[in-house]
């Protein structure tokens, strides 16, 4: 939305302050904008002019949403239903926020309720995190625990390593450094007085490659690799088997040399104050200990972290031994994005690509974008041989026409991390966001 319909809105709102559609217009405008604050200022002056205006309601409590703030985004929302009390798009919101809020039983019990106001409706996050049900855990009994955990976490061998992922010069060589080198010469470090241990956090804007790193990481030194999602973890909590996690460092341990990789971290170390009540307190400070555990024993199991929201993460995660750390996964810049097409077309029957016009137009597409577009040129192609009968390869027509119709999709990451790294840059934690984006402090 551009700044000058912004402009205009206000000043309209200006002339005709006691005009709640006008308002209500801006307000939604603003949110749109990711403007949360001055949103949720609009929304309130609707609410001053019409009590009980659901859009109002349901506005604000996004606002709310959107700043962290959820306790009062709940408040707002329960008076919202106690009008209207199968307003979908609200009870979508309140269960997302039990989701943030640790309150996985609660949001279980209204996601069920919701599917069953709307049978068809699915949403993908929500599945993901309830995939898990409860009955799974307290049906198993002690001695099959282990096998459970074997279940739930599968321990994999990655084909992939280093070679085949398209640039990141930089996040290899830190990994390099940080956790594999100590590895292979421990005695070399120790006589540095340098200890080994610690995590490695990645973080940055969706598809860019932090998964497929440290799958990667795994490969290079023939590792064994664990995927944890942490949502898998909150299950355990749910399940009330606090052993499960213990159990889960030790089959890394049992299993070395391996990498142990935890994905969506945030979700875990959202402000413990958040959690304080939750119980799950227990569990992040259980997960501390365990961290630190493996630091100190040097036990050839290397721990990675991503994250999408690093400043959800609490401080605590970032103590030395710990995600001590922090690496900025940016999306590809020229080269990179040479190399990731290329090695997306590896193998593939192509003809005469210039992939360095490609990787021109493409600027801000994250690794998971630049797969899509070569997907896309594939099945372009694929109909195209299913008509004539005869195989073509793919040319630069059809990753061309791809790029056209697959934009990227990092920009409204760097929205949000924009604010963070502006004003709330602890330690310069975000300094290589603001390099990116080519801000000068
Ligand atoms: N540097 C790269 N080289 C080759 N392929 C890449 C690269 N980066 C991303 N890809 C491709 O994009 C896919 C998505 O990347 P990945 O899942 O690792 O992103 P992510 O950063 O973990 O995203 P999210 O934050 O959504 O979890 C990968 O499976 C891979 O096919
Ligand atoms: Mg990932």
């Amino acid at each position: 939305m551009s700044a000058e319909v912004i402009k205009q809105l206000q000043e309209a709102v200006q002339f005709s302050p006691e005009n709640v559609p006008l308002r209500l217009h801006l307000a939604q405008v603003l949110l749109q904008d990711y403007q949360y604050i001055q949103a949720e200022e609009q929304y309130r002056k609707v609410l001053e002019l019409s009590h009980d205006n659901i859009a109002a309601q349901l506005g604000l409590a996004r606002t709310f949403y959107h700043q962290q703030k959820y306790s009062v985004a709940i408040v707002v929302l329960e008076q919202l239903e106690h009008q209207e009390p199968d307003n979908f798009d609200a009870l979508l919101l309140h269960c997302r926020i039990l989701v943030k809020e640790n309150s996985l039983e609660a949001a279980r019990d209204l996601y069920q309720h919701m599917l069953q106001l709307n049978p068809g409706f699915r949403d993908e996050t929500l599945d993901g995190i309830f995939r898990m049900p409860q009955q799974q855990y307290s049906a198993a009994a002690e001695d099959e625990e282990d096998e459970e955990i074997e279940k739930i976490f599968t321990l994999e061998k990655p084909e992939i390593n280093f070679n085949d992922v398209g640039g990141m010069t930089r996040e290899k060589q830190e990994i390099d450094l940080k956790i594999i080198k100590p590895l292979q010469f421990p005695d070399l470090y120790k006589a540095y007085g340098k200890k080994a241990g610690g995590g490695i956090l990645l973080y940055g804007p969706p598809g860019c490659g932090k998964t497929y790193l440290a799958r990667a990481t795994a490969g290079q030194i023939q590792a064994e690799f664990i995927n944890v999602g942490i949502h898998d973890v909150l299950d355990m909590w749910i399940g009330n088997s606090e052993k499960n996690l213990h159990s889960l460092f030790e089959l890394a341990r049992q299993s070395k040399p391996c990498v142990l990789f935890f994905d969506e971290v945030d979700a875990l170390g959202a402000n413990r104050t958040s959690m304080r009540n939750s119980g799950a307190s227990h569990l992040i400070n259980q997960f501390l200990s365990e961290m630190d555990g493996i630091a100190a024993n040097n036990d050839n199991v290397l721990i990675i972290g991503a994250t999408n929201a690093p400043w959800s993460l609490d401080p605590a995660f970032r103590r030395p031994g710990r995600f001590d750390r922090i690496i900025f996964v940016a999306p590809p810049d020229q080269e990179g994005r040479e190399e990731i097409l290329k090695i997306q077309l590896r193998n593939k029957p192509t003809e005469d690509i210039d992939y360095r016009a490609i990787a021109k137009v493409t600027a801000g597409y994250s690794g998971a974008d630049l797969k899509a577009i070569v997907d896309l040129a594939i099945e372009d192609k694929l109909m195209e041989a299913l008509q004539k009968g005869i195989p073509q390869p793919i040319t630069q027509k059809e990753l061309l026409k791809a790029a056209k119709t697959h934009k990227a999709t990092t920009r409204e990451w760097f929205n949000t991390a924009r604010n963070y790294a502006l004003y709330s840059n602890e330690a310069g934690l975000y300094d290589d966001v603001l390099k990116y984006l080519d801000i000068k402090k």
